[in-house]
């Protein structure tokens, strides 16, 4: 389901989000911390990398050895057009098969947990704990479960498309926090953004070791 919905929109998406980036100063303060903390000494992987605008920041940034990895064929069609440079593969994150034990020095997840069912989120930070290479940094970014919304949507209309059937899911940045420190993660910084235009919550990022 994910895939598919991700399939119809991938276009509009990276339309309309091309240059989101570009005008938040919060997110590439953060991208710009992650990447220093990644360091050049090995791959970083963006785990739900969608049509690829976030990878080829970080790409810049100087992080050349980078795997961006997504369920959706044609958000991976949209990045290779739109952003060469990162290597870009379809793929679940929830099952690396491809990467070793320890195989990457970094990675993060850009929104792209958002959308795993609340149970399966635990052995999704666990397999990303395998793929992490001791010490190295994951950073996680989600929408905030604050007080007075729901903590789960469901989309039906995206990125100029109807008919979608998408779960999203809020989270609190204590829950995370707890969640990564069971599957061996340590965080060690929190940064929480203030909605910004329409977004209706909080947004949270958070780096772990
Ligand atoms: C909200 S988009 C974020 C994309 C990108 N990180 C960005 O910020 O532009 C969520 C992305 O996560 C991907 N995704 C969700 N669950 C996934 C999974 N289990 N494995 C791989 N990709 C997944 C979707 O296909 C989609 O491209």
């Amino acid at each position: 389901m994910i895939r598919t919905n991700y399939d119809t929109v991938a276009a509009g998406y990276a339309d309309l989000l091309a240059d989101h980036l570009a005008g938040n100063a919060a997110d590439r303060a953060v991208l710009g911390l992650f990447a220093e903390l990644a360091g050049t000494g090995g791959t970083v992987a963006d785990l739900g990398c969608g049509p690829g605008r976030i990878a080829t920041y970080l790409y810049g940034l100087g992080l050349t050895d980078l795997l961006a990895v997504d369920l959706s064929p044609a958000m991976i069609a949209e990045a290779r057009r739109r952003y060469p440079g990162p290597r870009y593969e379809v793929g679940s994150i929830d099952r690396l098969d491809g990467i070793a034990d320890g195989g990457l020095a970094a990675a993060m997840a850009w929104y792209s947990i958002i959308h795993t069912p609340r149970e399966l989120v635990p052995a999704l930070l666990t397999e990303f704990r395998r793929v992490v290479r001791p010490g190295g940094p994951l950073l996680l970014a989600f929408q905030s479960a604050d007080p007075g919304l729901p903590d789960h949507r469901h989309i039906e209309s995206a990125y100029g498309h109807d008919g979608l059937a998408l779960d999203a899911y809020r989270w609190d940045a204590g829950v995370v926090t707890g969640l990564l420190a069971d599957a061996g993660f340590t965080v060690r910084i929190t940064t929480v953004r203030e909605p910004e235009g329409l977004e209706p919550q909080r947004q949270v990022y958070l780096i772990a070791v």
